[in-house]
């Protein structure tokens, strides 16, 4: 199975380093995983306005192409004014709805205030639900105080949910296997 880790900000460091640590840890669940790191930084952007997919530059043709391709996903995001990345749902919206259509999903976020992992249960889980992911039931939000000044991740707790977070992940995509073939046609 090809598992995207989709970096998705444009700007900073701790969201790939989360992704990087969460991708060792899924390793070692399940080797036989592909994994594969897909960071909006690496893309040239352009907004969604309705034209059809071919009229796109390449990076957008090519990001949906990896989306499309992907059995299932680790979406990591920086909370940004309360909300998820502007550059981060431009991605959802040029995707087709039935792109992750029962493909499971694993959250990790970071911020810099506590509070704010609310973001996820408020905005983005909304939008995968949307696309009718399986969404594993645990996600990890890390605040700023979680990280070394070469943003290492120091906190063991979140190093334990990590792990707990791929494991379960690991059950999901397991459990997507045949659903999603099943069901690919519905509308
Ligand atoms: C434009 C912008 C808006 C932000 N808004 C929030 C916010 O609303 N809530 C929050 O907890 N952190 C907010 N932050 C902090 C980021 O979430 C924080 O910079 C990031 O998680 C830390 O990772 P970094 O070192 O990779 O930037 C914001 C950061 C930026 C750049």
């Amino acid at each position: 199975m090809k598992i995207l880790l989709v970096d998705g900000t444009i700007i900073g460091r701790k969201t790939g380093a989360i992704l990087e640590q969460v991708k060792g840890y899924i390793e070692d669940a399940n080797p036989e995983l592909e994994l594969k790191i897909l960071s909006l930084a690496d893309f040239e952007h352009q907004f969604v306005d309705g034209r059809p997919l071919g009229e796109y530059n390449e990076d957008m043709q090519e990001m949906v192409r990896r989306f499309e391709n992907a059995d299932g996903y680790i979406i990591a995001t920086p909370i940004f004014q309360g909300s998820i990345p502007g550059v981060l749902k431009n991605a959802f919206d040029m995707l087709h709805p039935r792109t992750m259509r029962y493909k499971p999903v694993s959250i990790v976020a970071n911020g810099g205030t506590y509070q704010h992992h609310l973001v996820i249960e408020n905005q983005l889980k909304p939008i995968l639900d949307y696309f009718r992911c399986l969404v594993t039931p645990n996600y990890v939000y890390t605040h700023t105080s979680h990280f070394d000044e070469t943003n290492s991740i120091t906190n063991e707790d979140v190093h334990e949910r990590l792990r707990e977070l791929a494991r379960v992940f690991v059950q999901y995509a397991e459990m997507s296997k045949h659903l999603s073939k099943e069901t690919i046609d519905t509308p």
